[in-house]
């Protein structure tokens, strides 16, 4: 990459709670990341965030005294041209259609979340168009740029966007699989550096296969550990739920977090239903916690991230995609874990479909590492969860109502197809504003 003047990168979505995050990563790294540009574009709803969380930004770089240029913007073609890396962090419909995402499931009695089930497929309708139309600027206006993609849902956007888009420099993002190593670490009460994990699976349905530490394999102990109710690893926005011991210990893999909705299914329904009766649901309590960050953000003595922002479920996800981007451009050739083309890494799922997989992360992107066949208690659920991607991804860019509904019957989230459709109606209608494709040609049923 020729880039000895420095880097510009443009982050779409910028005006996000969690671009404070972004900052200090950048800050953090800006030794062997020289960025003299970055571009934080918005659109016209999101102006007043982005002017907050814009000047916050400033103040964070001038306190660190770097001769890092932050601009501010609601024009993407500009932040766009001749950018070197693109970070999208956006949500289409802000938090209010979160809400709706995890509100109206619920009322049927089916899990409400924003990236697993029905509130995931319609998150993907709203957000696969928008980050299509981003990739093919790209291709127009910084054809060699990747697109680090952390808008959810992540991998659904992913094999979106490397089936459908010309612009194939794209990686997914998560901070799953960072805070799995992160926590897993100080459990064994060991240096993350010493800590390897063969991570694989898709997003948010990721596992880790082996656990070593040093060239000590201790899988089976951490999945004794975690079998023990006192230590629980989970992220901010799921329930430290207590796994059953032996099921733990049968399934020989360690689960991630959201692997609660697939394997406590009705217990964690069950606390969704409560949380939905007494209005907190997750998006409703994110809610109230960005309002509040936002009044801090105003503080003109704040010149630094606020601990606040620890309380979201995206923590450290600067970690990951800085460190990412930090690898590409010093050809580290470090392992990560990413949302990309498996190109054979798991034999049993599609070449051409996104896994989430250890990858080695070089100046040319990042090479899936071979993870070989997926254990058979694991293999059904990834490949149903990848059929459900595939689908609801050709859903979104077809604007058709029968894929969506396939999308949703197949998904193991969604108990019958009469439910299914159900909730699908209801979804479509409430975010009809965001779904041009699927209402242009009056293609809901009435
Ligand atoms: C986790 C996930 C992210 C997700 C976030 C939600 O970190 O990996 O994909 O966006 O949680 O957190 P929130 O605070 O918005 O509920």
């Amino acid at each position: 990459m020729e880039m000895k003047k420095g880097l510009k990168i443009a982050t779409i979505g910028g005006g996000s709670s969690y671009t404070p995050e972004l900052i200090e990563g950048f800050i953090k790294r800006y030794d062997e990341l020289p960025i003299r540009e970055l571009w934080l574009v918005d659109i016209e709803a999101g102006k007043e965030k982005l002017e907050i969380v814009g000047t916050l930004a400033k103040r964070m770089v001038e306190k660190a005294g770097l001769p890092m240029e932050i601009h501010l913007t609601l024009d993407r073609r500009q932040a766009l041209q001749d950018a070197d890396f693109v970070t999208t962090q956006m949500r289409v419909g802000l938090l209010d259609a979160r809400i709706k995402d995890e509100r109206i499931p619920l009322e049927l009695g089916l899990i409400g979340q924003e990236t697993n089930g029905a509130g995931g497929l319609s998150k993907a309708l709203r957000t696969i168009p928008i980050l299509l139309e981003i990739a093919e600027e790209m291709e127009e206006l910084c054809p060699d740029a990747w697109l680090i993609n952390f808008t959810n849902p992540a991998g659904m956007v992913t094999e979106a966007l490397l089936r459908y888009s010309k612009h194939k420099k794209v990686i997914g993002v998560c901070n799953v699989p960072f805070n799995m190593h992160m926590s897993i670490s100080s459990m064994l009460g060991v240096d993350m550096k010493r800590v390897h994990i063969d991570f694989a699976g898709l997003n948010h349905m990721v596992f880790g296969m082996h656990v070593f530490v040093d060239d000590q394999e201790v899988t089976d102990k951490v999945l004794e550990m975690l079998g023990n109710p006192e230590i629980q690893l989970t992220m901010k926005n799921i329930a430290p739920l207590a796994w059953n011991r032996r099921f733990l210990k049968s399934l020989g893999v360690v689960p991630c977090p959201y692997h609660r909705y697939y394997y406590k299914t009705k217990t964690i329904l069950e606390e969704e239903l409560e949380a939905f009766k007494s209005g907190k649901t997750r998006a409703e309590v994110v809610k109230k916690l960005e309002e509040g960050l936002f009044d801090l953000y105003k503080d003109e003595a704040l010149d630094i991230k606020p601990p606040q922002l620890e309380q979201r479920g995206g923590a450290y996800y600067s970690d990951a995609a800085c460190n990412v981007i930090s690898s590409i451009y010093n050809d580290k050739k470090d392992i990560q874990v990413l949302n990309v083309q498996n190109k054979g890494s798991l034999t049993d799922i599609d070449y051409d479909s996104a896994v989430e997989v250890s990858c080695i992360v070089t100046k040319n992107g990042p090479i899936p590492l071979a993870m070989g066949k997926l254990p058979v208690q694991v293999h059904g659920l990834i490949q149903q969860i990848k059929s459900f991607e595939r689908i609801g991804a050709e859903a979104a860019v077809t604007g058709s109502y029968d894929k969506a509904l396939l999308a949703l019957t197949i998904n193991p989230l969604i108990p019958s197809d009469d439910l299914a459709e159900m909730v699908l109606q209801k979804l479509l209608k409430a975010h009809e504003e965001y779904l041009p494709r699927f209402f242009s040609e009056s293609a809901v049923p009435n």
